[in-house]
């Protein structure tokens, strides 16, 4: 995959901040994604968590001290831990190292060591909101970003120290995301994406509607994919209860009729157009504006169809790649390339729903893609996301072969 952090070599600084219980949330999270993760602590982050927790999490030994010796070797380990680091992630980031590595000073192993790498580094700060609002913080965070280091910005909410303003370390998982998309490939740079994901919901009363299984997982999967490898990402996305992948712009609708009106108003000017989306192909045809009681044995529901937003984008379709999704229950193959020809696809994503395997709300799917030159592959069962790199992979082929 072309976001993978498996086997990469990053580097966790860990700072004196209130904050540092987090970074061991940090370190799990990357070795659940196969990193190898090494720590350095600075002496005050002690202060706040134990060195042996990163050290049995990290299964390596923790750096703290510069002039400690090493294992039995003569190695000079800030420099070799600096040439081995894919990455190095500084979280928490004290107003402290944050100050001392704008300036150049190397007075500890970590700021040494900082100054070593070559690699990319991201700080993520966390401290008080009246410290990080401070001109001198700011000033020195504008110096990193000047120099070419990234900052994760800190969430802003309600602090350990009782403030209420910016400062708070991200969640663990977003600051993991981050470190995948600075990891990626960027072979989607300068690529405008526009993808489609969950389901939609056809309200019959103000308390009720009809709507189907999808948790809105691959299209969510293709979106956080693409950014990773530097596309600009918007996702139209039904009711989900997913968070908001970072770096894409999310547009939230409800009905068909929405998703439609969003579809078309964002797509003019799309590279790509993947709709993922299990959009409902019929609404009932009149809503009723009060609940409906449960008084009579049997009611009819009269539905309307709703426009297929997929054929519509086919007909208007010029060089951008159309790529759908097809879920069937049974005979998917000539399902499939029926809807790819009827809608002018490039390429139809099929899985069969109903199996054990796969479909509706599970992590990993079992599909088939089937191409425009009426050829096909299928892939075994993977985890959403290896599907959603591998329909990039073959998309990108296409735009350049075209
Ligand atoms: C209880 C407590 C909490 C602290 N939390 C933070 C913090 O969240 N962010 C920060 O920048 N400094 C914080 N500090 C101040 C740092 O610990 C101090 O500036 C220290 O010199 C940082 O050293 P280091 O950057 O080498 O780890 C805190 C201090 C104390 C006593």
């Amino acid at each position: 995959m072309k976001s993978d952090i498996r086997n990469k070599n990053i580097v966790l600084g860990v700072c004196g901040g209130i904050a540092a219980y987090k970074s061991v949330e940090i370190l799990r999270l990357l070795k659940k994604h196969d990193a190898r993760v090494k720590v350095i602590m600075t002496a005050n982050a002690r202060w706040f968590v134990g060195p042996l927790t990163f050290e049995a999490l990290s299964e390596q030994p923790v750096y703290t001290d510069l002039f400690e010796k090493s294992s039995g070797d003569a190695s000079i380990r800030h420099i070799d831990w600096a040439r081995e680091a894919d990455a190095v992630v500084v979280a928490p980031a004290t107003a402290n190292i944050i100050g001392k590595f704008a300036n150049g000073i190397a007075d500890d192993a970590l700021s040494t060591f900082l100054l070593a790498v070559t690699s990319p580094v991201m700080f993520c700060p966390s401290m008080n909101t009246n410290m990080y609002l401070s001109k001198s913080v700011q000033k020195n965070l504008k110096t990193l970003k000047a120099d070419g280091f990234i900052i994760m910005e800190p969430g802003a909410g309600e602090l350990a120290c009782g403030t209420s303003g910016p400062g708070r370390l991200p969640e663990p998982e977003d600051i993991v995301d981050r470190i995948i998309a600075l990891l990626s490939v960027k072979d989607l740079k300068g690529k405008r994406i526009l993808v489609t994901a969950g389901p939609t919901r056809e309200p019959i009363d103000p308390v009720r509607f009809i709507s189907n299984p999808s948790t809105g997982k691959m299209g969510y999967a293709v979106a956080k994919a693409a950014e990773y490898r530097g596309a600009e990402v918007m996702l139209i996305a039904g009711p989900t209860h997913l968070p908001d992948p970072i770096n894409v712009k999310v547009v939230h609708v409800v009905t068909a009729v929405e998703m439609a009106q969003a579809v078309f108003t964002n797509s003019k000017h799309s590279d790509i157009i993947i709709k993922t989306a299990a959009v409902s192909d019929y609404r009932p045809k009149e809503q009723a504006k009060t609940k409906i009681k449960k008084e009579k044995d049997e009611i009819a529901l009269f539905l309307e169809k709703n426009l297929d937003i997929l054929k519509e984008l086919g007909k208007r379709k010029k060089n951008e790649i159309l790529v759908g999704f097809a879920a069937e229950t049974q005979d998917l193959k000539n399902y499939a390339q029926k809807k790819l020809t009827e809608k002018n696809l490039d390429i139809i994503v099929g899985n069969l729903v109903g199996q054990p395997i796969g479909g509706f709300g599970t992590d990993t799917n079992e599909v088939t893609f089937f191409y425009k030159d009426g050829t096909f592959e299928s892939l075994a069962e993977m985890r959403k996301d290896a599907v959603a790199h591998i329909l990039l992979d073959r998309i990108l082929e296409r735009i350049t072969v075209s």
